[in-house]
């Protein structure tokens, strides 16, 4: 018997995150004399790319932290960025660097964000971060995937021992996703193209987190009865609405939670960047 699933609401995890960020930051400024500092940088000028740095700035600005905003033309040479991110390395009002993706081709992602400093990573994307996170003792953990585990832990949903499928292994959701659900306790699974039967890794899970970007690639009715399913998928479908990865209208009859597209995971990683931001900066203090 299909029950109603519990929809996570992701704009009010959300937004009780950002009050508690609010309440650090203020703390931090009695304490230091200036506000926690974040430096958002944008190389050209891709449309979803400022959509999001946008909400970023926006979301800094409520939370009592100082957004320092460089839009950087997409002509930058690699010298002239390598130079930005030592010189904001330096900069003392700069707790967080964002450096937002994807770049413009011909800059090298990796060596522009290995080029920040890890105590400054709030992305959690440097490979000393993934390292802490894989030998379970995280610093500055990736902002969706850490979202993902505060919506499941203010739901009451317990991961240890559930059986996790991620689906997708990119290095900013799938890989880890995967890494926070086994720091968790969860026994995990990650499907990727490569992945066989994807139907089967599914329907055995307790828990999906869908990260391919793909609409529709998870089918409602591969989703266990009572599962919890996080949805990170943000896609247009053909008609130019905003849905995710998994087929929200036959799943939502199966499974025990599931997050909406959008208003789920999307309001999430914003609040969780600025959580990251408040811990560089206490943590340089
Ligand atoms: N591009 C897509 N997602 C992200 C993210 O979480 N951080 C950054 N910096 N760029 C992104």
């Amino acid at each position: 018997m299909a029950t109603a699933a519990i929809i996570m609401d992701g704009k009010a995890v959300g937004a009780k995150v950002r009050a508690e960020v609010k309440r650090r930051a203020a703390a931090f400024m009695a304490a230091h004399g200036r506000a926690p500092g974040l430096a958002v940088v944008q190389v050209g000028e891709d449309p979803s790319s400022s959509g999001y740095v946008l909400s970023k700035r926006k979301g800094c600005e409520e939370a009592g932290i100082a957004s320092f905003a460089n839009d950087i033309p997409a002509s930058v040479t690699r010298a002239e960025l390598l130079a930005l991110v030592h010189q904001l390395n330096d900069n003392p009002l700069v707790d967080g660097i964002l450096m937002q993706l994807p770049l413009p081709a011909g800059l090298d992602a990796n060596e522009i964000t290995d080029a920040i400093d890890p105590k400054k990573d709030v992305d959690g994307f440097h490979p000393h971060n993934t390292g802490l996170l894989a030998q379970k003792r995280p610093g500055l953990r990736p902002c969706t995937p850490y979202g993902v585990i505060r919506l499941a832990q203010e739901y009451g949903i317990k991961l240890k021992g559930l059986r996790a499928t991620v689906v997708g292994a990119s290095n900013i959701v799938g890989r880890p996703m995967a890494l926070e659900l086994l720091l968790a306790g969860a026994t995990v699974t990650i499907c990727h193209t490569g992945t066989r039967d994807l139907r089967s890794e599914v329907e055995r899970a307790d828990l999906v987190v869908a990260a391919a970007g793909r609409a529709g690639l998870v089918r409602g009715e591969w989703i266990r009865e009572g599962a919890a399913v996080f949805d990170v998928g943000i896609n247009r479908n053909a008609e130019g609405r905003l849905v995710g990865d998994v087929d929200y209208d036959v799943a939502i009859r199966r499974a025990g939670w599931i997050t909406p597209v959008p208003g789920g995971i999307g309001p999430m990683t914003i609040a969780m960047l600025l959580s990251n931001t408040l811990d560089a900066a206490t943590a340089a203090k």
